[in-house]
């Protein structure tokens, strides 16, 4: 059975959002090859990455110097540790936003940094930094709904959360990458409808190569 992480990063309920109406489209149809587990970035509590939580660029205190944190703070570093192992004992990880300003909800990215901890997403030494997340096969689904419809050709130009993740996951060590993106839902040619019709027809698509 497959570990899954289904993360959603969207202020709307899942009734009046494209994207997590499709992930949980999504997560419906791979559900019977594994256990998910749901994160709702909006609907959590995130710490924010406070320099004093770290003894270096990515370490988390330990010692004396966490002894020296608040009771909240310590708290904090807790949760951070916890998000971060809860991360990286799945297999795969399922992402569901829209798109944002050409990118994505700065909740996301806030989870990231949290999460992006030395020793267990990410090994940092003098002269290296290297993902950590190789030591298995593992898989992200981004699923991305947009206004616009933005041709493959001009990603690395406008789509920065599709080629961000695609880079950032690659970096992580996460081999299998698989965008499910449902383009066009405020243009007039397209719309909602069709754009959730077209990226539900490469559902089959994207499990083939997961599973
Ligand atoms: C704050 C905000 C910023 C947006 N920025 C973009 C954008 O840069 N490009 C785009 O094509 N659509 C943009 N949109 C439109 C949404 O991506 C689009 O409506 C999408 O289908 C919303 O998905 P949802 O229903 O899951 O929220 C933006 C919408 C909002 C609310």
């Amino acid at each position: 059975m497959k570990k899954i992480l289904y993360i959603t990063a969207n202020p709307k309920p899942e009734n009046l959002s494209v994207s997590k109406k499709i992930g949980r489209k999504f997560v419906d149809r791979v559900s019977e090859f594994g256990v998910v587990t749901e994160l709702d970035l909006y609907d959590m509590y995130i710490p924010t990455t406070n320099y004093k939580y770290f003894e270096s660029r990515a370490s988390l205190v330990k010692g004396d110097e966490y002894l020296a944190l608040t009771t909240e703070e310590q708290k904090d570093v807790g949760i951070i540790d916890s998000l971060a192992n809860q991360f990286i004992s799945h297999d795969i990880y399922i992402i569901a936003t829209p798109m944002w300003s050409l990118s994505f909800p700065s909740v996301l990215k806030k989870y990231l940094d949290c999460i992006d901890i030395n020793g267990k997403l990410i090994s940092i030494t003098d002269n290296k930094v290297e993902g950590l997340l190789n030591d298995k096969e593992r898989h992200m689904v981004y699923i991305q709904s947009s206004g616009g419809d933005y041709p493959q050709i001009m990603a690395r130009q406008v789509n920065h959360g599709l080629t961000y993740f695609k880079d950032i996951f690659k970096f992580l060590g996460v081999k299998g990458f698989h965008p499910l993106l449902i383009e066009g839902t405020e243009m007039e040619s397209i719309g909602v409808e069709s754009a959730m019709e077209k990226s539900i027809s490469q559902f089959d698509k994207n499990i083939k190569k997961m599973i």
